[in-house]
C-alpha cells in the first residue's frame, strides 16, 4: 500500500492472479495452442481501420486475456484514456495536458484545454501549412534571389526530427520528386555538412523544428546553417525567404532572428515525440502535400476513435499494451522488436524507440515512489529481409524471449517496376515464413527425418514458442502510416497507465544536457571544471591531448 492509501501495482489481486496463471500455465506450446483449438489462427485475430492484426502466436490463452484485461480495469486504463481525450492535465510532472489527439480531430470537434477550443487553432495552423507548402510547392515562395525553392531542410532532433524524417521516408512513393528533402538533427558538423554541401543556397529552406527552440544541437545547427546561407547570398533580409520555424516558443524564434510571420505554431500539450502532425510535418506537408498529409491525419483518427470507443475485447492498443505487459512483466522479456517488411518503413522502428523508450522509460511512479516491476522494454529492429541475414539466428535460437511485431502489407507501393513489384511475393513469403518458424520451430524428430546426422541435430533444431504479433495492411499509404503510428502511441498508453508512470515527461535527458553544458569549456578552454570526476578528467586530458591543445 502507498502512504496515499493506494495499492501498489505489484500488490493488486489482478497483479497476483497473473503471476500465479503465468506459474500454472508453465511453458506453453504453441503447436499444441494451434492444436487445441483449429480456430485460434482466425479466432485470435483483430481489425482496426486497413490493419488486420494477428495475436494468435502468442503464449497465451483466453484466461490470460481475461486475466489482462482485468488488470487493466483495475488500473483504469480507460479512465486515464477518457481524461487523456478530454484534456486533463495528465502530464502530472509538467502539469500539462496530453492532447496530440487533438492534432487530428475534425475541424467541428470541440476540446478544451483550460475552458477553451483548441480544435480552431490547430485547424488554422494546419490551414496555414498548407498555403505555405502550396506556395513552395508551386514555386509561388519563391528565395532571395527569386529563384525557385528546390531544398528543403528540416534542422531538429528528437521528436522535431525522428516523426517528420521517418515519415519522409515511408511516403516517399507520394513525395514530389523534384523537391531534394533532407533532415539535419546531430551537432555533429558533418551531419549538416553533408546534408548541404550540394545545395544551392539560393534554393534552399530552412525548416527549424524545435518546441522549445533552446535545445542547442537545433540552435547550434541553425546557426551554422544561417551563416552558410548569408555567406552565400550576403544579405541579412534573405534569412525572412530562406528560414522557417515550427515551435511553441515565440519569443525565442524571434530572438534567433526569424519573423514569427515565418513560423508556424503548436502548444505545449503536445509532447515532442508525438508531435509529427502537428506544424512539426511541415517538411513532410511541402514533400507529400496538404492532400496526403491530411489522408495520413484521418489514418490516426480512425486508431484514436477506435481506442476511445472499441470495448477491451476487440480494443487493438489495448490488447498490444497488455501483451507488452505479460512479456515484461510475468515473462521477464527485457526487449521488443518492432520488424517491418516494407523498405519505406527502415525509420519506424527509430521512431519507435523514442516514443515507447522516452514514454516508459521510468523508474518512479506517478505517485513518486519507486516502482518494483518492469517498465519501458529496449525498442529495436530494422526492416525484414535484412534483420534475417543479421540478429534473427538470436531471436530463433539464442537465450532471451523477444516478442515482436512483424508489420507487411499486401501491395507494393510506388512507381516500381513489374519486376521489381513481382519481388513483393518474395518480400512476403519471408514475412509469413518467419512468424511460422518462430512459433512452431522444428523438433529433433523432424530433423533427425531429414536424415541430419545425430550430432547436428541440437544444433538444427528450432525450440520455436517465440511470440509474435502480425499486423497486415492492403497497401502503405498515408492514411495506413496515421493508423500505424497512432496504434503505438496508445500502446505505449495503455502500458504507461498500466504501470502507473507519466509517459509524458522525460526528466531523463537533462542531467547529461547539464553536464554537457559544465564540461565543454575544459574541452575548449582547459577550463578546471569543479566536480568532475577523475575519469572524465583523465579522458578530458587525453582528449585535449590528442587535439594538440
Ligand atoms: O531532450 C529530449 C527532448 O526534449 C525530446 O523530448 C524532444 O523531442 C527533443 O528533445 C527536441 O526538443 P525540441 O523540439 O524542443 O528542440
Amino acid at each position: 500500500m502507498n502512504a496515499d492509501g493506494r495499492t501498489r501495482l505489484n500488490q493488486r489481486p489482478e497483479w497476483t492472479a497473473l503471476a500465479k496463471h503465468r506459474e500454472e500455465l508453465g511453458e506453453v506450446r504453441l503447436r499444441e495452442l494451434f492444436a487445441a483449438d483449429s480456430g485460434r489462427g482466425t479466432a485470435y485475430t483483430l481489425r482496426v481501420g486497413d490493419l488486420y492484426v494477428d495475436y494468435s502466436k502468442h503464449l497465451v490463452t483466453d484466461d490470460t486475456l481475461r486475466l489482462l484485461r482485468e488488470l487493466a480495469a483495475a488500473t483504469d486504463v480507460f479512465g486515464l484514456r477518457d481524461a487523456m481525450f478530454r484534456g486533463e492535465k495528465i502530464n502530472t510532472t509538467e502539469n500539462r495536458a496530453v492532447l496530440h489527439s487533438a492534432l487530428r480531430a475534425s475541424r467541428d470537434a470541440v476540446i478544451e484545454v483550460d475552458g477553451e477550443n483548441v480544435v480552431p487553432d490547430v485547424h488554422a495552423v494546419l490551414d496555414r501549412m498548407a498555403d505555405f507548402a502550396d506556395r513552395v510547392r508551386s514555386g509561388a515562395w519563391a528565395g532571395h534571389t527569386g529563384k525557385r525553392i528546390r531544398n528543403i531542410v528540416n534542422v531538429g532532433i528528437g521528436g522535431s526530427d525522428l516523426g517528420p524524417a521517418m515519415a519522409y521516408e515511408v511516403l516517399r512513393a507520394f513525395t514530389d520528386r523534384s523537391l531534394t528533402v533532407r533532415f539535419v538533427s546531430n551537432v555533429d558538423g558533418a551531419d549538416l555538412h553533408e546534408a548541404i554541401r550540394d545545395l544551392d543556397p539560393a534554393e534552399t529552406l530552412f525548416v527549424i523544428a524545435s518546441k522549445t527552440f533552446t535545445t542547442i544541437e537545433t540552435v547550434t545547427n541553425a546557426t551554422s546553417a544561417r551563416s552558410w546561407l548569408l555567406a552565400a547570398l550576403g544579405d541579412e533580409s534573405a534569412v525572412a525567404k530562406h528560414f522557417v520555424a515550427l515551435s511553441t516558443n515565440a519569443e525565442k524564434v524571434a530572438a534567433f532572428g526569424i519573423d514569427t510571420a515565418n513560423m508556424f505554431e503548436f502548444w505545449d500539450w503536445v509532447g515532442g515525440r508525438y508531435s509529427y502532425d502537428s506544424a512539426i510535418g511541415l517538411a513532410l506537408m511541402i514533400a507529400i502535400g496538404p492532400d496526403r498529409f491530411r489522408e495520413m491525419l484521418d489514418g490516426f483518427r480512425i486508431v484514436d476513435d477506435h481506442f476511445r470507443t472499441a470495448p477491451a475485447e476487440s480494443n487493438v492498443p489495448l490488447l498490444m499494451g497488455l501483451l507488452g505487459i505479460w512479456y515484461g512483466n510475468f515473462h521477464d522479456a527485457q526487449s521488443h522488436a518492432v520488424l517491418p517488411y516494407s523498405h519505406y518503413l527502415s525509420k519506424f522502428t527509430a521512431y519507435l524507440q523514442q516514443l515507447d523508450m522516452e514514454s516508459n522509460g521510468k523508474s518512479v511512479d506517478r505517485d513518486g515512489h519507486g516502482v518494483e516491476w518492469q517498465t519501458g522494454p529496449v525498442v529495436w529492429g530494422t526492416p525484414g529481409t535484412n534483420g534475417q541475414h543479421a540478429y534473427y539466428q538470436l531471436i530463433h535460437q539464442g537465450t532471451k524471449l523477444i516478442p515482436a511485431d512483424f508489420i507487411g502489407f499486401a501491395r507494393p507501393v510506388g512507381e516500381l517496376s513489374e519486376q521489381l513489384k513481382a519481388q513483393h511475393d518474395l518480400l512476403m513469403a519471408n514475412f509469413f515464413a518467419q512468424t511460422q518458424a518462430l512459433a512452431f520451430g522444428k523438433t529433433p524428430e523432424e530433423v533427425r527425418a531429414e536424415g541430419v546426422p545425430e550430432e547436428l541435430v541440437p544444433h538444427k533444431t528450432f525450440q520455436g514458442d517465440h511470440p509474435t504479433t502480425t499486423i497486415l495492411a492492403p497497401e502503405l499509404t498515408p492514411s495506413v502510416l496515421g493508423q500505424l503510428v497512432a496504434l503505438y502511441e496508445h500502446k505505449v498508453f495503455v502500458q504507461g497507465a498500466v504501470w502507473n508512470i507519466d509517459s509524458f515527461d522525460q526528466w531523463g535527458v537533462e542531467l547529461g544536457k547539464v553536464l554537457a553544458k559544465r564540461v565543454e569549456p575544459a574541452l575548449t578552454e582547459g577550463a578546471e571544471v569543479e566536480g568532475l570526476d577523475a575519469s572524465t578528467k583523465a579522458l578530458v586530458a587525453t582528449y585535449r591531448e590528442l587535439r594538440g591543445r
